[in-house]
């Protein structure tokens, strides 16, 4: 085989053969395909695409590149949730607890943020002691303890993604619907779930800018998902303000607990629920999403959820007592206000430019080797179609090194016309 010939036959619009793939993928992944010639079979990629059989090939190969995750002695249907990455996105801490205390295995692997999005694993980093890389001994073990398990992905999970990735980055081919389904589920694959919920975000402040792009990534990743045997299901949700009000890492600790503890009427709220509804389904605990919904709220008006994230915490190294006392988490010396320069109705706020904000303040990485401030972060005081008067507080800032000045350009707009939200469910499938 030649790679001359898988990017002459892509690029004239051909499809590739699951062997040319795995002669590709294992390639990349031994360094024997000159980085020339994979990023040409990229570029022809992206513009020619690949249909749902040349993308689960894709998939598998990359999944096959590296270690992994072993779960079968594990019993029940393992359940995953992956979300492309939004501004203020706690839905993970959410809903692990909720569906591990419903009865079905969660067994989750999560990322570090970079630039205006935060990461998961930099959440849990902030509960003091929580260990957030666990071996797969440790993963394990969590998951038969406690039902839940999460842990940063090792190095050793899908090289071959990792290498490819770092060539679509500087050459210009990350958007590409097959491209990003392949990376995204050979992750998941590696990881050991056999059901996975689905969050595709939409909008500005998402990878997906448009719903038409948000919905073929969906149906793309859920195709691929299927073909391979796997029960998948996927929310196209709005990315356009920050989800909740919290932004950075022991802010987001706080908000998600709040949930956990109940009462709390929010679109943030709403959604972790209908993600862990949808995990109990894909898990078999439940049939309908009614039956699921009950059993969430029952999880948490009970106290169960909660008690399970105690007992995940406590079980993984960290102090469960955080959860009740957030003096004990990392915190803030001082807090500025951003105060209504007029008076109006909040038509928009952006979350890319407050995640980029957050990330200024230090509770995100600019570049990969960044250390975090984990107490550092925004309050989001209002909510769009909120009237709010002149001098009114719209953030608060928590601060230690940095102060976050200048504020971005654009970041609210408000106007003298009334105004509602959009839906945060866009569309599922
Ligand atoms: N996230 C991934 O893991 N891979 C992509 O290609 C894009 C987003």
């Amino acid at each position: 085989m030649r790679m001359y010939d898988l990017i002459y036959t892509k690029k004239e619009g051909g499809r590739l053969s699951d062997e040319q793939i795995a002669f590709w993928v294992a390639g990349v992944t031994s360094g024997a395909v000159p980085e020339e010639q994979s990023a040409a079979l990229l570029m022809a990629i992206c513009w020619r695409g690949m249909d749902t059989r040349e993308t689960l090939a894709l998939t598998l190969a990359m999944r096959d590149s590296g270690a992994r995750m072993d779960l079968a002695a594990v019993p029940g249907v393992k359940v995953d949730k992956h979300s492309t990455g939004g501004v203020g996105d706690k839905t993970t801490l959410v809903l692990g607890p909720i569906v591990a205390s419903c009865g079905v295995p969660c067994a989750m692997f999560s990322g570090r943020g970079l630039g205006h999005t935060g990461g998961t694993v930099d959440k849990y980093a902030a509960i003091p002691g929580l260990r957030v890389e666990l071996s797969p001994d440790a993963f394990r073990a969590s998951l038969r303890a406690t039902g839940f398990a999460n842990s940063a992905q090792t190095g050793d999970i899908c090289p071959a993604d990792r290498k490819l990735y770092a060539l679509r980055d500087v050459t210009a081919t990350v958007e590409s619907i097959p491209l990003i389904t392949a990376s995204i589920m050979a992750k998941k694959l590696a990881g050991g779930c056999e059901a996975l919920v689905l969050d595709v975000k939409c909008g500005t402040g998402a990878f997906m800018k448009t719903p038409e792009q948000a919905r073929a990534l969906a149906q793309s990743m859920v195709a691929v998902g299927q073909a391979h045997g796997m029960r998948v299901k996927a929310l196209v949700t709005r990315m356009a303000e920050p989800l909740g009000w919290a932004i950075g890492n022991a802010l987001e600790v706080m908000e998600a607990v709040e949930i956990l503890k109940g009462g709390v009427d929010s679109d943030l709220a709403r959604m972790s629920l209908r993600l862990a509804a949808e995990m109990l389904i894909l898990g078999g605990a439940a049939g309908t999403l009614a039956e699921a919904g009950a059993m969430v709220d029952a999880a948490i008006t009970s106290g169960r959820a909660m008690a399970s994230f105690r007992a995940w915490v406590a079980h993984n190294g960290g102090d469960p007592a955080a959860l009740d006392d957030f003096s004990l988490l990392p915190g803030s010396r001082r807090t500025v206000a951003v105060t209504a320069p007029a008076a109006g109705f909040v038509q928009a706020m952006d979350s890319r430019a407050l995640g980029l904000l957050a990330m200024e303040l230090g509770a995100g990485r600019r570049s990969r080797n960044d250390q975090l401030d984990l107490g550092v972060g925004i309050r989001v005081e209002v909510q769009v179609g909120q009237w709010v008067d002149a001098g009114q507080k719209l953030l608060t800032l928590y601060c230690n090194e940095r102060d976050g000045n200048p504020l971005p350009d654009g970041w609210i707009t408000l106007g003298p016309a009334p105004c509602e939200p959009s839906p945060w469910l866009l569309e599922s499938f």
